[in-house]
């Protein structure tokens, strides 16, 4: 089976310099939650149009055809029209309903499969059907869809509507394709005239009804982006709870789709999770940012922003530390109130509670450092590493300045500018004597 997606539009309604189809639900582009879907049945091909190169430059392994006027989502079909020929079956859908889920396009396919059908296309029964495509039905075959401009007043009454998601095969399309036209009211193609089509040739079309009334959301502007990414967010709320996930308030804490989170961890309000960000069991999340970031189990992140690090047992975070790419925290590790990391692995234990940073730097386990603990990782043009091996005592306000090297068991008076190498087991001073003098 060939899944088409339609993503060529211009996606006016959404009033923004960026293409519809890249607009984020939940954290994910609305296409690629269309294409994670689709490319579980096989190939799929992408219609692009408006602004493509964004959109290719996102997802630059998938096929595409470009549709370079956008006369209609019919026409936007007609000229895939060599690629669908290479397949017995074709799935059309839109890239502006990332809602669709797999389970219904299983569910199509198999009533497909199982009757034998020459088509078949989503339908919802919804309250308010302004906007959609609506469905005219005879003896439980779909014979046609009027589109809300085309619609009469009795026809807008019609609370079945079109959700955007159709099954052919690929004979019966063929068979009808070329006699699509314009004459509407928008001069546009309209896909939807097919079924009208198929159904003069004899071919019947049956409908198969949305069991989620959610997934026929179709986004067409920036109020019904934000419905669609807080439907997605609260599942996924859902599905983190079932798996034993404690969160406070789910009306106050936003957690992307590809997040995994173990047992019994709690997350507190306010939280944003966001990229692959693995946490495991037992964690306690306070009001932080996470991104992309690894964390293990038993952990405590107070009120911190933590991203593209890597975070072992029994670590402790925060209030306010700011983990930044590459920052490696081992067991027991406990980092405190304004401290800063980038790219640097903090072994066993180490404890740097206070105003601190660290920036590419290795530091041995049961180190201490003191507040107001500074590498000077940069000299205008590179940047270069500090070493501090393990118990150390880094005494406060200590200044490092790289490339240096600080032995075994080592302590530094507090207020030290350190920049030369330090040997095992040593004291090293790097500061004014103190001068007591008389008053004037
Ligand atoms: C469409 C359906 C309507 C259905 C609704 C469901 C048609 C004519 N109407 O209306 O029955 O209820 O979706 O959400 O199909 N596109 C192209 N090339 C084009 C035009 C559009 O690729 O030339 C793409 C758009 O980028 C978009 C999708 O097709 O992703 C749907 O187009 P849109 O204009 O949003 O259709 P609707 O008016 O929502
Ligand atoms: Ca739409």
């Amino acid at each position: 089976m060939l899944s088409i997606i339609l993503a060529a539009g211009k996606g006016t309604r959404m009033n923004s310099n960026i293409p519809k189809v890249l607009h984020k639900v939940n954290g994910k582009p609305m296409i690629q939650k269309v294409l994670e879907n689709t490319s579980h049945f096989g190939e799929t091909l992408l219609v692009l149009g408006h602004k493509k190169e964004e959109i290719i430059s996102t997802f630059p392994n998938n096929k595409y055809i470009y549709q370079e006027k956008q006369l209609g989502t019919g026409h936007a079909v007609l000229i895939s029209k060599d690629e669908i020929a290479k397949h017995d079956d074709v799935l059309i859908c839109y890239g502006d309903g990332p809602l669709l889920s797999k389970e219904t396009i299983s569910n199509m396919r198999d009533k497909f499969d199982k009757e034998n059908l020459d088509s078949i296309m989503l339908t919802c029964m919804v309250d308010n059907p302004t906007g959609y495509g609506r469905i005219i039905k005879e003896n439980d075959n779909v014979v046609d869809i009027v589109e809300e401009k085309e619609a009469t007043d009795t026809q807008k009454e019609i609370k079945e509507i079109n959700v955007g998601v159709y099954l052919f095969k690929t004979k019966a399309l063929l068979s009808v394709l070329d006699k699509l036209d314009n004459n509407n009211s928008k001069g546009e193609y309209y896909l939807t005239d097919i079924i009208k089509l198929l159904n003069n040739n004899n071919l019947k079309t049956k409908s198969i009804l949305l069991k989620d009334k959610n997934e026929m959301i179709g986004v067409n502007s920036k109020k019904e982006l934000a419905i669609a990414s807080n439907i997605l967010r609260l599942k996924k709320l859902d599905e983190l709870m079932d798996n034993g996930v404690i969160i406070i308030d789910p009306n106050n804490t936003y957690i992307e789709d590809d997040v995994i989170i173990g047992k019994d961890t709690v997350i507190y309000p306010n939280t944003i999770i966001q990229g692959k960000t693995k946490i495991g069991e037992n964690c306690i999340i306070y009001s932080s940012r996470i991104e992309e970031s690894t964390i293990a189990n038993n952990v405590k992140i107070d009120n911190s922003l933590i991203e593209f690090s890597n975070i072992e047992n029994l670590v402790t975070i925060g209030p306010y530390a700011h983990l930044r790419k590459g920052t490696n925290l081992k067991e027991k590790v406990h980092i405190g109130n304004f401290v800063e990391i980038k790219n640097s692995t903090l072994h066993k234990n180490v404890k740097s509670g206070h105003l601190t940073y660290i920036g590419d730097s290795e530091i041995g386990s049961n180190t201490n450092i003191g507040a107001g603990t500074i590498t000077c990782n940069y000299d205008g043009k590179n940047k270069h590493k500090t070493i501090i091996d393990e118990e150390c005592f880094i005494g406060s306000n200590t200044i490092l300045i790289a490339p240096v090297k600080v032995g075994k068991n080592v302590l530094t008076a507090a207020g030290s500018v350190i920049t030369k190498d330090v040997e095992d087991n040593k004291l090293a001073f790097g500061r004014a004597k103190q001068v007591v003098i008389n008053k004037k």
